[in-house]
């Protein structure tokens, strides 16, 4: 994939798939806005792109400021020009039944996860608009396809992320704008080590969820970065409104 002289916004960019995508669209040419929450690690990614001879500015970002998002998305478009986003800032889920799940994780979840992604789209699409257009990748899950039993707050959120994404590039399509979701599998992040940890048994777990996978492991946050380079690149430019599952196959049977 070629990002020369392309700007890209990626939220949650400190950690996991975020990083991994950061760190791809900037080997493929892109100057790379790395943004999270957690300023420490969005600084660590930026400084392993800047060590690959990448290019890469970090701001600290909590995507459900939509004020924040907003004035960050015009910022980047008046200095740089804003050409990709990814919305990939989220919070898992311990497993936990519907009942059992508190007030403040529902809020927090949806907060982040589905009002995040929003907050993204919501800022971005006017200074896509003005420049004739732009690509927008939204981290959705497998968990926005399927119900997942002791997820069904964290699915919520993601199958609210993949709706969304198909009615916002049904809008924004005639302005040149693309906007598509992945829907990853379980990939071996930091969320899904505690993921793991929260069942007693982390071992049992894993090996249990690997040989659920066709593919019979995890994915990798590579795999899914590659899959939103794709969508974010000229390759895709008659890809949109797309919700891309990438889960070694897990929902082929
Ligand atoms: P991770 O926990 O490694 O990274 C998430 C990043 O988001 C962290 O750096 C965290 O600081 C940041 N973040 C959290 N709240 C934020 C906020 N309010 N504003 C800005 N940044 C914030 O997790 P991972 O696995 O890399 O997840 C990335 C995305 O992929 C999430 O949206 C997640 O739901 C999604 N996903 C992950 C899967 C997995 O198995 N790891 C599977 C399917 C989807």
């Amino acid at each position: 994939m070629d990002f020369t002289d392309r700007t890209a916004v990626v939220t949650g960019a400190g950690s996991g798939i975020g990083r991994a995508t950061a760190r791809r669209l900037a080997a493929d040419g892109a100057r790379v806005v790395v943004t999270d929450v957690d300023l420490e690690g969005a600084r660590r990614t930026a400084s392993t792109i800047e060590s690959d001879g990448g290019d890469a500015s970090v701001r600290e970002l909590d995507v459900t400021d939509d004020a924040a998002v907003k004035a960050l998305l015009a910022e980047v478009a008046d200095t740089e020009g804003l050409d990709i986003l990814v919305n990939n800032a989220g919070l898992g889920q311990l497993p936990t039944r519907i009942e059992d799940t508190d007030i403040e994780t529902r809020d927090r979840m949806v907060s982040v996860n589905a009002l995040g992604v929003w907050n993204g789209c919501w800022a971005a699409v006017p200074l896509m608009r003005e420049t004739g257009g732009g690509a927008i990748v939204n981290v959705s899950s497998l968990a926005g396809v399927i119900g997942a039993p002791r997820m069904a707050t964290y699915s919520l959120t993601k199958a609210a992320v993949l709706n969304f994404t198909r009615a916002v590039a049904a809008e924004v399509g005639p302005d040149g704008i693309r906007v598509n979701a992945v829907c990853p599998g379980f990939v071996d992040t930091q969320m899904v080590e505690e993921f793991f940890a929260a069942t007693g048994d982390p071992e049992k777990s894993r090996e249990q969820t690997e040989g659920m996978y066709p593919l019979r492991r995890l994915g990798e946050p590579e795999e899914i970065a590659n899959a939103i380079a794709f969508l974010s690149s000229e390759e895709a430019s008659f890809v949109t409104g797309h919700g891309l599952v990438v889960d070694g196959g897990y929902s082929a049977y």
